[in-house]
């Protein structure tokens, strides 16, 4: 492997993801200014070289709120990575979404509660644009690749994370439906922030582990980890046709995030 090529493209595995996507890699680890971020692994799909990230460790280790998440951007932004594609799983809000299924959402609503959620604490004052939440060019060939590999697909969605690690109590689960939610996640955010505040376009692909809090009688994590299984296989098709149709150039407004961002 080249090692003067940039990495371009990251996946950020979620929960039932932690295993490598390539059958030959090199692993790393990296430091950044915050800390230091799971072991990466590096290897390549169809030409394009990509790097690994397993948000919560490789052995799922890390529950969400613990999560380093700057130093996970931090690490992909140190190797030149332009576009993330992340994984999440999600409960399903929607009644009409069912476990199993598919979904790329458009939108999000941060209900987290202790995380840092910028790299700008200090000068200069950045307020980076969030009217399109995620990269338009990674979703758009996100739902258009799953429906082709004829995976269900959900094509709109707005996502509420919450701080976690415990699940949502039914009423809470009440009031984001009533605010228009229709997933629910521990991991969507800050991620997606830090990838745009610097730069980086970031589309994730959520797939349904089970119905939310008082859709169903209970949660369980085995469940979750029981979905995953069957998901996983067909996320990582869909991951590689998304990585091998991604145009080199981007033609999206990630990459001038921070343009209007600043007073001065
Ligand atoms: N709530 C929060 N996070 C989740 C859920 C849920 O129901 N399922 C999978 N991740």
């Amino acid at each position: 492997m080249e090692n003067s090529e940039k990495v371009r493209i990251a996946v950020i595995g979620g929960t039932g993801f932690e295993k490598v996507l390539f059958k030959e890699f090199e692993q790393l680890r990296l430091g950044t200014p915050y800390g230091v971020a799971p072991p990466i692994s590096i290897g390549r799909i169809g030409r394009e070289k990509v790097v690994f990230l397993p948000r919560h460790g490789p052995e799922h280790s890390l529950p969400p709120h613990t999560i380093n998440y700057k130093a996970n951007i931090y690490t992909l932004y140190q190797l030149g990575v332009e576009r993330i594609l992340a994984t999440n799983a999600v409960g399903a809000i929607n009644l009409n979404f069912k476990p199993g299924d598919l979904v790329v959402p458009h939108d999000f609503i941060d209900f987290t509660k202790l995380r840092s959620t910028t790299f700008y604490d200090e000068e200069p004052v950045t307020h980076v644009d969030f009217s399109q939440p995620y990269c338009p060019e990674i979703r758009k060939l996100l739902v258009e690749n799953a429906e082709k590999l004829g995976l269900k697909v959900w094509d709109r969605a707005v996502l509420v994370c919450t701080e976690g690690p415990r699940y949502e109590t039914p009423a809470e689960i009440e009031m984001f439906r009533r605010l228009g939610c229709d997933v629910v996640g521990m991991t969507g955010v800050p991620e997606a922030v830090l990838a745009r505040e610097l730069e980086i376009c970031y589309a994730p692909i959520c797939y349904v582990s089970n119905m939310a809090a008082g859709i169903q009688e209970r949660l369980t994590a085995l469940e979750v980890s029981k979905v995953s299984k069957q998901v996983i296989p067909k996320i990582k098709q869909l991951l590689i046709k998304t990585v091998e149709t991604l145009p080199h150039k981007r033609n999206c407004p990630c990459a001038h995030a921070l343009e209007h961002a600043r007073f001065r």
